[in-house]
């Protein structure tokens, strides 16, 4: 089983990421032959710096290989390593309807966020559909909000393949991460790297600490019954068992619980969690070169996997001299 993902490199990963993406990822590399890259094309919809980029691309592959990405098993590359992924998408908006990328949420709700309706924020299902084509991929593990464009994805395969009347394409299945709820962000909003309201795993110590305390409460006085709907306590209990949840839900319903010791106890929490991967990652981080070889080694692999697809796709289309 060819099990493929991909993670936009437009910010530094968060637990919302962690959670909702990279922990599955990692959980699924053993279940067949993983191919990971980091999405950095993808991120040119929105940063426009090429050193922050750069930087982005070295940042979320720390995180990968920390969080326990196995590059031994595990493909793990730069999108841009791999041009062939955009010649391959030229392709794939040939027989791409408008009507079908003017139905997409995700356009919509960036533009309704105030981002510019350029091309690229447009076709961006097109690049994602070969991003995920080009090795004919079984399945891809997304979250929820990524479910729409892997439908795309399948839609646009099959116009290809009925146009020139070849199998060129597999049809992907999606895996959607469901039993993720949306990690919620300092605010009490969905955690995400555009409303500045992250809590990042591999943070110093100090700035993790500012993150934490500064997690949004109500104003209930300590001796009375807390509601635990708030952010502090799905945070929280993104780190606890059954049996300590259970524990602290009483204890905050009975009163007499204060928000500061619940933040200070995510504190220890979230250190020990990350503790291990932290230091993997300190310590990666002094080889850089060698993060780059990870790269540069899954770049040719995936270049491997898919040159069939792409010779094939371009065979069916009569491209080159055949
Ligand atoms: P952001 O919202 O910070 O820009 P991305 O859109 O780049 O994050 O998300 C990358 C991956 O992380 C996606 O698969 C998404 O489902 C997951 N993800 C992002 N934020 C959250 C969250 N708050 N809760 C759960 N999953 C999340
Ligand atoms: N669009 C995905 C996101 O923002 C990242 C991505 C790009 C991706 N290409 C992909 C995910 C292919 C899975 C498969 O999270």
């Amino acid at each position: 089983m060819r099990i493929l993902s991909g993670i936009t490199s437009s910010g530094e990963c968060h637990l919302g990421n962690y959670f909702g993406a990279i922990r599955q990822h990692i959980s699924f590399q053993s279940q067949g032959e993983g191919i990971y890259f980091i999405a950095d094309y993808h991120s040119m919809t929105s940063i426009r710096d090429a050193k922050e980029r750069r930087r982005l691309v070295h940042e979320v592959a720390l995180d990968y290989l920390a969080c326990g990405l196995d590059p031994q098993a595990t493909v793990l590359y730069r999108q841009s390593d791999l041009p062939e992924v955009c010649e391959l998408s030229w392709i794939l908006t040939t027989v791409t309807p408008m009507g079908l990328l003017e139905r997409s949420h995700a356009y919509k709700d960036k533009i309704a966020h105030g981002l510019a309706a350029e091309h690229g924020l447009f076709a961006y299902p097109v690049l994602m559909a070969a991003d995920i084509l080009i090795y004919n991929s079984d399945v891809v593990p997304i979250g929820q909000d990524q479910k729409q464009h892997l439908e795309m994805t399948r839609d646009i395969a099959q116009r290809f393949n009925h146009a020139y009347g070849v199998e060129v394409f597999m049809l992907p299945e999606p895996h959607i991460l469901e039993d993720v709820a949306v990690v919620p962000g300092t605010d009490g909003q969905k955690m995400s790297k555009s409303y500045d309201n992250t809590i990042r795993m591999f943070w110093p110590g100090k700035k993790l600490k500012k993150a934490v305390m500064g997690i949004v409460t109500d104003s209930t006085p300590v001796e009375d019954p807390k509601d635990t709907s708030q952010a502090l306590f799905q945070l929280w209990s993104l780190f606890a068992d059954e049996d300590d949840k259970q524990q602290m839900f009483a204890k905050a319903q009975a009163g007499g619980l204060g928000y500061g010791d619940v933040k200070k106890d995510l504190l220890v929490r979230i250190l020990e969690h990350f503790g291990e991967m932290r230091e993997k990652r300190e310590a990666l981080a002094q080889r850089p070169d060698d993060v780059e070889d990870i790269l540069a080694n899954g770049a040719r692999r995936a270049r491997e996997l898919g040159a069939p697809v792409l010779a094939a796709a371009r065979d069916a289309a009569g491209l080159g001299r055949g």
